[in-house]
């Protein structure tokens, strides 16, 4: 049932971005490009990573109550910084809040369609986006011009949100990942989850130098940016310069500082959330 927004919140507006767990920081960091000023709040569900393998449902019920979570801290812009949550969520977090703009992500297929040399195009994924409804109505716009080949990567996910981006078993894994794609020909690979962005390094090794990688993050903070500037809430954003960046997690506080610390190249303040 649509809810409305709360008119005034006692709290400063800012953009709400959530993942669940670390990937969405390869969006905020391209947001923070865009709009290095703006008042950005993230929320790692790190508590509940992976979603990728879990139902519909239970990412429905997370993303619904983060983004509840995030509105009440002054989110004016809802950006969904998970390919999984966006198939499984979007729809209904728009009909919930049908006033608030939402930016989803989705794995980059048009832009792969439109880069790649030999018409062959990999798509590295979570099992849930690949297996969603939304991956195969994006699938079936692109029509039969290029050939597809989907790779669901279970287990990526869980070794990048350990926080140490070039073990043997990370590299092991994307090597796994990566073999089924080298195999197909493919020119052109999808980063279709974002947590990927943190190991492209190794992808980029496993798939060879002649394949074109392709990470839909600055398109998506480009959007986002639009949207944010065309609101009214955008003017918080003059007297907000060198305000740190603000940091939740569901999961291990210390870890989330250790790789914000890491990964990330401007200040950032990180606490916990009961979210
Ligand atoms: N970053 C999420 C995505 O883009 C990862 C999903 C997961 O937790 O498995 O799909």
């Amino acid at each position: 049932m649509p809810v409305p927004l709360p008119s005034k919140t006692p709290v400063a507006d800012s953009i709400g971005v959530f993942d669940s767990g670390l990937g969405g920081l390869s969006v905020l960091r391209a947001l923070h490009r865009q709009l290095p000023q703006a008042p950005l709040r993230y929320l790692a569900d790190s508590a509940n990573a992976p979603y990728g393998d879990r139902s519909e449902a239970f990412i429905g019920e997370r993303s619904q109550r983060i983004a509840q979570h995030l509105l009440v801290q002054g989110a004016k812009l809802l950006v969904v910084a998970c390919n999984t949550a966006t198939a499984a969520a979007v729809a209904s977090l728009r009909e919930r809040w049908p006033a608030l703009p939402i930016v989803g992500v989705e794995p980059g297929l048009k832009p792969a369609a439109a880069a790649t040399r030999n018409g062959r195009v990999g798509v590295l994924a979570t099992t849930g986006t690949l297996r969603s409804e939304k991956f195969r109505q994006l699938l079936a716009r692109q029509g039969d011009a290029v050939q597809i080949t989907a790779q669901p990567c279970p287990g990526l996910v869980d070794l990048i949100e350990r926080g140490a981006l070039d073990t043997p078993e990370l590299r092991a894994m994307v090597e796994r990942c990566c073999a089924p794609l080298r195999e197909a020909g493919v020119d052109t690979v999808v980063l279709g989850c974002t947590h990927y962005p943190f190991v492209q390094h190794l992808i980029a090794a496993a798939m060879g130098p002649q394949v074109q990688i392709i990470d839909t993050a600055d398109a998506v903070a480009r959007h986002a940016a639009q949207l944010w500037q065309a609101s009214g809430a955008a003017h918080v954003t003059d007297d907000r310069a060198g305000d740190a960046v603000r940091l939740e997690t569901t999961g291990d506080v210390a870890a989330l500082r250790r790789v914000a610390a890491s990964w990330l190249t401007f200040r950032c303040e990180v606490n916990g959330s009961d979210a």
